[in-house]
């Protein structure tokens, strides 16, 4: 899961979609990334953290990290939340089948429209929920697809 600084879309979709394999005994691997590596080291955003909290859901454990081309490497799929990480994730793509690796998040529970996470940084706690109930719906999706993996 990739966002610009890892400290609020992205850190939300790793916990979130980590909480829902948990849930069902899934084993996939999951990780978050930040297109810019401003914030690395740091835990995601305090309002971020207040948001999943009063769903029930835990990010205080996470540090930012920035993304790197081995993480083409490491994963099967790279999901973005805007236009603007895809062009950042897609610069690192080194062959056909990184590019391929990659797609926005919300394409999952709106396929082809090419939808976007909005950056909720600079705005207030209802751009928060908003991201919240957008990143929920799409790892619905994912989870369904990795439960018919497993299974
Ligand atoms: P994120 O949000 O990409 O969802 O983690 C942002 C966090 C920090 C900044 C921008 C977006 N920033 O400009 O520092």
């Amino acid at each position: 899961m990739v966002c610009l600084g890892n400290i609020c879309r992205s850190p939300l979709a790793d916990g979130l979609l980590k909480a829902k394999i948990e849930a069902r005994q899934l084993t996939d691997s999951v990780d978050s990334a930040g297109t810019s590596s401003f914030h690395a080291g740091e835990k995601p955003d305090a309002r971020m953290i207040a948001t999943a909290n009063s769903y029930g859901v835990s990010l205080s454990h996470l540090r930012a990290r920035g993304f790197e081309a081995k993480d083409f490497d490491l994963f099967d799929r790279i999901f973005v939340m805007d236009k603007s990480n895809l062009q950042n994730v897609l610069k690192l793509a080194r062959t056909e089948a990184d590019r391929k690796k990659v797609d926005l998040l919300l394409n999952l529970s709106h396929p082809g429209e090419n939808l976007e996470v909005p950056d909720p940084y600079y705005g207030g706690d209802e751009g928060f929920h908003a991201v919240y109930k957008m990143v929920d719906e799409a790892t619905d999706v994912l989870i369904k697809q990795l439960e018919k993996n497993d299974g």
